[in-house]
């Protein structure tokens, strides 16, 4: 819930739908402060892969994860040169490594860990305490801001998402196709939607955006004036 007049923003939908591009652009022009829970629970999921917190079939070891919990620390430090925040895990800047394939491919299994989510939802919240905050994930309208002011929902269809992700993943030199990208995202959508520690669900006060028609520009004043009428309710 806000303190003085700054509202809490909770985003919220399927990969690649727009909603980081969508929630940052927003903070920005609302002056408030942007957190992507997912580069989260993708820091966590690095430290796994460089510790090697995973079996044979690279299914997460779910007891020394947990163990390791303890010696994993995830901060958000401003970058002058790219004016964003950049996820650190331990003090170092993983800001490229957390958007490889080979993370994307584990961190839905390492999200619906319990103690990974207690972990990190009880850091959202703290970040969250004074309001003026765009927060986007999977269980933010859900369980991290349950009272938030203005909660969205984006949807896009799978084929645009996995074309939106390929050209991200291209710009950054990475070797990849449309059919493996589609895969990830449709495996990460349903084990993000099917896991029994807070499911991604559209909450029944969040609002719908589908942006497969949707500029960036267009996504962003939608989602300004919807913000902007909360501010005034
Ligand atoms: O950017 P993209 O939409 O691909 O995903 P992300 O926001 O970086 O999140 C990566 C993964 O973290 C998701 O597929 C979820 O498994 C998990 N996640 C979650 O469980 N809860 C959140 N609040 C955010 C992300």
């Amino acid at each position: 819930m806000s303190t003085s007049n700054k509202i809490t923003i909770a985003i919220d939908g399927y990969s690649s739908c727009g909603k980081s591009t969508m929630a940052k652009a927003l903070a920005k022009k609302m002056g408030y402060v942007f957190i992507d829970s997912g580069a989260m629970y993708r820091g966590v999921t690095l430290y796994c892969m460089r510790h090697k917190l995973f079996d044979q079939e690279e299914n997460p070891l779910i007891a020394e994860i947990i163990a390791a919990l303890p010696e994993i620390a995830i901060d958000f430090k401003f970058n002058v040169e790219t004016g964003t925040s950049d996820l650190h895990l331990n003090g170092e800047n993983v800001e490229q490594a957390i958007r490889m394939p080979d993370v994307a491919a584990r961190v839905s299994a390492v999200a619906s860990i319990k103690e990974v989510r207690s972990k990190l939802v009880e850091e959202q919240r703290k970040m969250g305490l004074s309001g003026g905050i765009v927060m986007d994930g999977r269980d933010i309208g859900s369980v991290v801001f349950p009272h938030a002011e203005l909660k969205l929902f984006v949807t896009a269809k799978p084929e645009i998402r996995a074309e939106r992700r390929l050209k991200e993943l291209e710009l950054k030199g990475v070797d990849t196709n449309f059919d493996e990208v589609l895969k990830n995202l449709q495996e990460r959508d349903y084990l993000d939607s099917t896991r029994s520690e807070s499911p991604l669900i559209k909450t029944s006060d969040a609002i719908e955006i589908d942006t497969s028609d949707l500029t960036p520009v267009s996504q962003l004043a939608l989602a300004y004036e919807l913000a902007q009428k909360c501010l005034k309710c």
